[in-house]
């Protein structure tokens, strides 16, 4: 048995979670299972996925409404159907932007559709979804369900995250046992009032802000307040280390792997 306070710190270190951001996309293509099977192997604790709705209704793994900028395709998401976005290359674009890190098996990568993921990483993996655009695609949120109870993906090990409380109220009102963080976007040094975290928390477990526009007194609030804290993109060792020291229970990395050794203190 530990002192208290070696239990305390133990059972901290293990809430703290390391986010793979998009997969380890630091390394591989972003939202493929190759990128989310390189963020489980280089210890990355949830997966990052962002969510997109195809023309025929089906939920796939992409950060941008857009095919121009990871595919070989170009236009919106929602105008094409899942077998179109299928066909497209979603690696090529990787070896070609980072030419230090390019893999040849990058090439001819697949735009992976939720349902492939969860087939792939199977009900207990964690997962750490993103309704993205959700005014774009009405109904996500039911599709989003849907597949949850589809695979049976335990809800103990799932997070929704948004940037829309719309969104986020929605995936409560359709079924409150999932746990939700609410994404802030900031354009300058920010603060959070006790009424906006207390009104976060009539829906969420967490918030998720971007990293370079908060402070100490930012993270010890919300902390404070009784919900988790998960900034957003830390890819840097010292910046790592100064928001654990704030206190942060989780942060969104590319770089699962130097996240890892950050928590092992090394
Ligand atoms: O979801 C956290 C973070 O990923 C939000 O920004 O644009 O990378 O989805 P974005
Ligand atoms: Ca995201």
């Amino acid at each position: 048995m530990g002192t208290g306070f070696a239990a305390d710190a133990s059972e901290k270190e293990k809430e703290f979670l390391n986010v793979a951001h998009r997969g380890a996309s630091g390394h591989a293509p972003e939202h493929t299972i190759t990128s989310y099977k390189m963020g489980e192997k280089m210890h990355g604790d949830y997966i990052e996925v962002d969510l997109q709705m195809t023309k025929d209704g089906q939920l796939i793994a992409m950060h941008d409404e857009t095919l121009d900028r990871t595919t070989n395709g170009t236009g919106q998401v929602k105008d094409h159907t899942l077998e179109e976005i299928k066909k497209l290359d979603a690696g090529s674009w990787f070896n070609e932007k980072y030419p230090e890190k390019a893999n040849p098996a990058y090439k001819g990568l697949k735009v992976p559709a939720l349902e492939e993921v969860f087939q792939q990483f199977g009900k207990n993996a964690n997962y750490y979804i993103e309704t993205k655009s959700p005014e774009v695609y009405p109904g996500m949120e039911e599709a989003l369900i849907e597949l949850v109870n589809k695979y049976g993906i335990d809800k103990d090990t799932l997070l929704v995250q948004s940037f829309s409380p719309a969104s986020l109220t929605k995936m409560n009102q359709i079924d409150p046992t999932v746990k939700l963080v609410q994404l802030m976007w900031y354009t300058s040094p920010a603060a959070i009032s006790d009424a906006e975290l207390m009104s976060i928390k009539e829906y969420a477990i967490g918030i998720g802000p971007n990293s370079s526009m908060i402070d100490q007194e930012y993270v010890q609030k919300t902390v404070q307040n009784g919900l988790e804290i998960h900034p957003y993109t830390v890819n840097e060792k010292e910046e790592m280390k100064k928001l654990i020291q704030w206190g942060v229970t989780g942060m969104f990395t590319n770089f699962p792997d130097r996240l890892h050794k950050v928590q092992k203190g090394r």
